[in-house]
């Protein structure tokens, strides 16, 4: 099938790699000229895992191709996936701007029937008007559709190419017929295509996201009940998570929730309810937890060290997640901007967002080349990406290095006791460490934790 996909970003490139993977020949177009001309010479604008191999192999192919000419890659496919960004705007609604332009040119360029595909985040309605936008200047043949992504960055290929399903909002047998058979080599394992009405398949991506997003704000709520009254959110995680009614996933405490999605989604979704005349006060109180935890981190800290200023702290980790470049939202740049507007100066390491962070940061920021060297002389250490390489450090060298032995781990990498038995302060999220199984030393003298 001939394919088309505007926006060559995390989802566009990912969509585009693995629909090429399938034998279809696909043409992704941005109009960022430098990520294109990138592409084409094999360099890929953001870090994901697989996504090079991919890419490299489907383009020498043949089968996929890179363009700035928009126009020209409407006029290419049967199917135009929209899969270009949907920042917030001023008041936390979607910013559909770029999705209503790429409309506009999909109608000017229309030239035989076309299915044109929803496949950014939009809220509800939206393909409404990406159909009112392309009638506006064709009066040609073309089908609207919706289809969320649900991808998660870090695990993007895997997440594509075995779904867990596909959610197809329709309301023409052309289309559905066309996405079906686009679909079909995905879910061969048995996971389901949803075929459903567009305005249910655009709710369906928010309500994933405000649902991912509340077990997040859940249980860091939780984790804070926990330290003011000496209980370990890491038992009490076990304990729920056990419930086969409530699972295990999403339920890890942490420095907050960011990247490029939740934060926007759930602003999105309170934006959208209100705008359907009710209050959405549970979407609202997800966000709220989620901007005070992000001050979690830099609070604790506060509390081990004292007054930041004219301190050296090292952080561990500025992707907002582990597997991915992408700082958008990250708990890690409300940390290193409150560390400098305080008057610390910051360290970092980051196994791959370091030049995304030389972006923000420039100079404001020193950046080391391996962990230890960020840590090297700094008077304490924030962990706040939960990236491999950090989870089991040479503690001892660890230790030589800092100036003083003081540890905030925002993802709760560490086993409490053992950090204090080593001899660090040390502050995890939910996890007092003066609980008895988590160290020998006399109750009273355990301490260490915040
Ligand atoms: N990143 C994720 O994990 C993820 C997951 C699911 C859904 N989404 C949604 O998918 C959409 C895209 O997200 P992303 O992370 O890929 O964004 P991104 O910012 O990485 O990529 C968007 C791309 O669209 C291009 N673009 C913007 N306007 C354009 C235009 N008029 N013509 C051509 N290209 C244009 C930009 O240059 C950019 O390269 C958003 O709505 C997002 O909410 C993202």
């Amino acid at each position: 099938m001939r394919v088309t996909v505007i926006g060559s970003g995390y989802v566009g490139l990912v969509a585009g790699a693995c629909l090429a993977e399938t034998g279809n020949h696909v043409v992704c177009a941005d109009r960022d000229p430098g990520k294109i001309a990138g592409l084409n010479k094999g360099v890929l604008p953001i870090y994901e895992p697989g996504l090079a191999p991919l890419v490299a192999r489907n383009a020498a192919a043949g089968r996929l191709q890179f363009s700035t000419d928009v126009d020209d890659a409407v006029r290419h496919g049967d199917v135009i996936f929209i899969a270009v960004g949907t920042p917030p705007g001023e008041d936390g609604s979607a910013d559909l701007q770029h999705v209503l332009d790429v409309a506009t040119t999909i109608g000017r360029h229309l030239d035989r029937f076309k299915v044109v595909v929803t496949k950014s985040t939009v809220p509800v309605g939206t393909a409404e008007k990406v159909r009112t936008a392309i009638r506006a200047v064709t009066s040609g043949d073309f089908a609207v559709a919706s289809n969320p992504e649900f991808l998660k960055e870090g695990a993007a290929i895997d997440d594509f190419m075995k779904p867990d399903r596909v959610v197809l909002g329709v309301d023409d047998p052309r289309a559905e017929e066309l996405l079906r058979e686009l679909y079909s080599p995905f879910v061969r394992s048995g996971s389901p295509i949803l075929f459903m009405d567009i305005p249910s398949a655009e709710v369906t991506k928010y309500a994933a996201n405000a649902m991912l997003a509340t077990r997040i704000s859940f249980m860091n709520q939780i984790a804070d009940l926990c330290e003011r009254v000496g209980a370990d959110v890491f038992a009490v995680r076990q304990g729920i998570a056990s419930d086969s009614r409530i699972g295990s996933a999403f339920l890890f405490p942490g420095p907050g929730y960011g990247g490029s999605c939740f934060p926007k989604d759930v602003k999105a979704l309170v934006h959208t309810a209100r705008g359907a005349g009710m209050a959405p006060d549970l979407f609202e109180a997800v966000e709220s937890v989620n901007d005070r935890q992000k001050q979690v981190m830099f609070n604790k800290l506060q509390q081990l060290v004292g007054d930041v200023s004219g301190k050296r702290i090292a952080v561990w980790g500025l992707a907002f997640k582990a597997g991915t470049d992408d700082m958008r939202e990250s708990p890690a740049v409300s940390l290193v901007e409150a560390l400098l507007a305080a008057g610390a100066t910051v360290h970092a390491h980051d196994p791959e967002a370091m030049t995304v962070a030389r972006g923000i940061w420039g100079d404001r920021v020193r950046f080391a080349n391996d962990p230890y060297a960020a840590v090297d002389g700094a008077d304490a250490l924030c962990v706040v990406t939960e990236w491999l390489v950090y989870r089991t450090p040479d503690f001892a060298r660890v230790k030589a290095l800092l100036r003083a032995p003081v540890i905030v781990d925002g993802r709760n990498l560490y086993e409490p006791g053992r950090l204090v038995r080593l001899g660090f302060r040390y502050a995890g999220i939910g996890r007092p460490a003066t609980h008895p199984e988590h160290s020998e030393g006399p109750p009273g003298k355990r301490g260490g934790s915040v």
